[in-house]
């Protein structure tokens, strides 16, 4: 009773930022991404008979603590659903993306858990259906179990039965690029969990946020199908901004940026000012991405390497759905 998945991260276009359910979180509004093939986690099951507790080994350390509790309660819920209480398992897993710094760590690693436990029990489950299973695990991983460019559908009913993922158009759809700008890989002090929490509780800007996001999205939709670029990237950026605004009217007030994020967000400003369309988004943590066109790489690139802060640029291409080793 063993298996492997792979399943890349993804990255925002129009941003989940709030629950309206937090145990089986579902989300305030529906959302959209880019699964990426740059990062990726791969996660290996196997449910021993002899183990009498799940073990759960993150890049070759063995972990405890709020990362292993919602790894179990995550095994958790396909026992239940497989009928196999007592069964425990042993968890390892790979990130190729660095951990819990706003690069998504959560969504590729809850997806490939997801693929490999459902594999190993040898449940056959349907891919909306994985997608609900996941979404429970972290809410943005629910979007990593297609390719290409996804819809997570926010859903009405309470049960969440229709809150998951459904693909809007395939991996080669549109060749974007997505740079991956890094300027630090610590771990952040305020978790996505958290920071959501905080917003969704306390801001004052919550509503104006949440007003403005059904035409965001389709909006958006719009452009993907027309391949309309500039529509694409000013939309993706101007919800991203909005989202960060909303950590500034809670309480107590935070932010995710820094000086030199504010830097990288400058100099896509400035490469679009001197005619090169690029955009960027970020998520929970300071780190920056910049979603551009393949033939503007290498101005884009060497206006990224040569801002002050950054330590490293990750390009990745649109990915794939997850997969089985
Ligand atoms: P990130 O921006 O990296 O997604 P989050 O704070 O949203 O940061 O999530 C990081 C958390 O996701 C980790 O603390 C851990 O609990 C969980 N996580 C990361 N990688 C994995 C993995 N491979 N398998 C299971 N859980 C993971
Ligand atoms: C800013 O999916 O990490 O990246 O559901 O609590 O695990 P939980 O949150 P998570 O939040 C992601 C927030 C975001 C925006 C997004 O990816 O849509």
């Amino acid at each position: 009773m063993r298996a492997t998945a792979k399943a890349h991260t993804n990255i925002a276009l129009i941003k989940y930022w709030g629950k309206r359910n937090e145990e089986l979180i579902l989300p305030t509004n529906s959302n959209l991404s880019i699964t990426l093939d740059g990062f990726y986690t791969e996660t290996t099951v196997h449910f021993k008979e002899e183990l009498d507790r799940d073990v759960f080994i993150l890049n070759e350390k063995e972990i405890s603590g709020i990362p292993y509790d919602q790894v179990t309660n995550h095994l958790q819920l396909f026992r239940n659903y497989a009928n196999r209480q007592g069964l425990f398992a042993e968890v390892r897993s790979l990130n190729k993306v660095p951990t819990a710094a706003g690069f998504a760590s959560s969504a590729s690693g809850f997806a490939a858990l997801s693929g490999a436990t459902a594999k190993a029990l040898e449940l056959e489950l349907d891919e909306p259906t994985l997608s609900r299973f996941t979404r429970q695990g972290s809410g943005s991983a629910c979007r990593s179990i297609y390719g290409g460019f996804v819809q997570w559908e926010m859903g009405k009913l309470d049960d969440g039965s229709d809150s998951y993922a459904i693909p809007i158009a395939p991996q080669d759809h549109w060749d974007l690029r997505v740079a991956a700008v890094v300027l630090t890989a610590k771990e952040k002090d305020v978790s996505s969990r958290v920071g959501m929490k905080r917003t969704v509780d306390t801001s004052v800007f919550y509503d104006g946020w949440l007003e403005s996001l059904p035409r965001d999205l389709e909006e958006i939709k719009v452009g993907i199908a027309a391949k309309d670029f500039e529509k694409v990237g000013s939309i993706a950026e101007a919800n991203c901004l909005k989202m960060h605004a909303t950590t500034l009217g809670a309480i107590p007030p935070f932010t995710y940026w820094q000086d030199t994020t504010m830097s990288v967000m400058e100099t896509v400003q400035q490469l679009r000012k001197d005619g090169t369309l690029a955009y960027f988004t970020i998520d929970a943590g300071p780190n920056v991405k910049v979603v551009y066109l393949p033939e503007d790489e290498e101005k884009v690139l060497a206006q990224l390497n040569a801002t002050n802060g950054v330590e490293e640029v990750i390009v990745s291409k649109v990915g794939k759905g997850i997969s089985y080793v």
